[in-house]
């Protein structure tokens, strides 16, 4: 192949070209020619338009290039435009795990800089392999499968703060002093701030998507809230699929994905009966964790937001309706897991929604299959307990239900899920004391 050295200046740019760089990149580029040398010849028309090589031209040029090394070929106008888009297109993947053991090596070594690749996204790689290396050695489990998840236990609390951690540490960077700067932090902030709400906890996620998701699987949710779940999934190599009414609370999410890295989750502001048309195939998990009918108003204004729902009734209505039409897009095999919680109305009895849940759910067609207590932060209840308890005997909140549904009569184990014993089965760890009033 002839290399002939071509004057910057008498290159023309192709004004089509589709691909772009961002000032981090092209700076990387630029110390790694500044260190090689353009090692990478230009590929040009015969009429000196670029095919292959926009943007190693333009950091020879910023660097001080006269001319830079050409191949030339002698293309019509659509084969030029093919082998543009062919160029970038067609090309191999990386392997996360063994480029991660790469750029560590050369990180050791003090060279980093000179591969393109940023500390933060050597720090995604290297959490990437540190979780896939824990799931071989806890069997996926995560958290232990029993009836209770005691989000209170040390084991809970301290990868909380590795996920919390790993998300500040990759998704700092550059956006400057705005607000969806600070990762996982500000990410929760922002995500509860918005909705009022605490945030999800990430390592329910973690170990709801082990068990019940394999990698490269599909997630649907139809109440989908802050970024949590959807961040989770990305990072943990699943796709998910999302619908909010709150249109600021889908650019919220669409922004802390964008500033952590993560594509493999995306956000529909519709409502959720909507969402399973915008799903490419039938989902592995439905995932969710719907408004607790009026516990928390998220939108006044908007009435599609069943949290505006005129009487518990007409929320149940929305609700089932919701559940309901998620059914065919659920694959045979699949799970639906929903955190819920049973509210109280304004008289200050307890309104059945767990059970209401079960009812929609299994009146749908799946199975009831696992039943969960969530057991969350007690926060101030100490203080309050005995005063609220002795005004009228009514027990301070420390829990949230979890309900697993499976669909399919013959409850298949999907075999990439194989290594979850107990065929998904949680083991019963707690039995249920119910009070009732006359
Ligand atoms: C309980 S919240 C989720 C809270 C949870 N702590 C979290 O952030 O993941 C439920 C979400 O449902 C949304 N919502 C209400 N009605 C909806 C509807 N018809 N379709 C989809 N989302 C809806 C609300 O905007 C809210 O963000």
């Amino acid at each position: 192949m002839k290399i002939t050295e071509i004057a910057i200046k008498d290159l023309n740019k192709a004004d089509y070209n589709p691909r772009k760089i961002g000032k981090a990149e092209m700076d990387a580029l630029k110390r790694s020619i500044e260190r090689y040398g353009l090692i990478d010849p230009i590929i040009v028309n015969k009429d000196y338009t670029i095919i292959g090589g926009h943007q190693r031209t333009e950091a020879a040029r910023q660097l001080g290039f006269k001319e830079v090394p050409c191949v030339i070929l002698d293309l019509d106008k659509d084969s030029e435009k093919e082998l543009n888009i062919a160029l970038n297109k067609i090309g191999g993947k990386f392997n996360d795990l063994v480029l991660a053991d790469l750029l560590e090596e050369l990180k050791a070594k003090g060279r980093l800089a000179y591969t393109g690749f940023k500390d933060k996204e050597l720090a995604r790689l290297t959490w990437k392999k540190g979780l896939k290396d824990k799931n071989k050695l806890i069997a996926s489990f995560v958290i232990p499968p029993f009836s209770i998840f005691d989000s209170k236990q040390g084991y809970w609390q301290n990868r909380k703060k590795e996920w919390v951690g790993f998300l500040e540490a990759t998704g700092g960077e550059g956006r400057g002093e705005n607000l969806i700067s600070g990762g996982m932090g500000n990410l929760g902030a922002m995500a509860g701030g918005l909705t009022g709400t605490s945030v999800f906890d990430p390592v329910l996620c973690e170990a709801m998507y082990a068990w019940y998701c394999p990698e490269g699987g599909l997630i649907v949710d139809p109440f989908a809230g802050g970024v949590t779940r959807g961040a989770v999934a990305s990072i943990l190599d699943r796709n998910y699929i999302g619908a909010d009414v709150s249109k600021i609370q889908i650019e919220t999410n669409e922004a802390l994905l964008k500033n952590i890295g993560e594509t493999k989750a995306t956000y529909h502001n519709v409502s959720g009966e909507e969402i399973y048309k915008k799903l490419p195939s039938q989902a592995d998990l439905l995932f969710t964790c719907p408004p607790y009918y009026d516990l928390e108003i998220y939108d006044k204004e908007n009435d599609k937001d069943i949290s505006n729902a005129p009487s518990y009734q007409a929320f149940l209505e929305k609700y089932t309706q919701i559940l309901h039409s998620s059914y065919n897009h659920i694959k045979e095999g699949g799970y639906a897991i929903i955190t819920v919680g049973n509210i109280r109305n304004d008289k200050g009895e307890m309104l059945n929604l767990v059970g209401d849940t079960i009812t929609i759910m299994t009146a749908a067609g799946y199975t009831f299959y696992n039943e969960c207590i969530l057991a969350t932060a007690i926060g101030t209840a100490p203080v309050r307990a005995s005063a609220h308890f002795s005004k009228n005997k009514k027990v301070i909140k420390t829990h949230q239900n979890v309900l697993f549904f499976a669909k399919g009569k013959e409850i298949a184990i999907n075999p990439k899920l194989a290594n979850i014993i107990l065929n998904g089965a949680t083991a019963t760890a707690h039995h249920d004391v119910l009070v009732f009033k006359k």
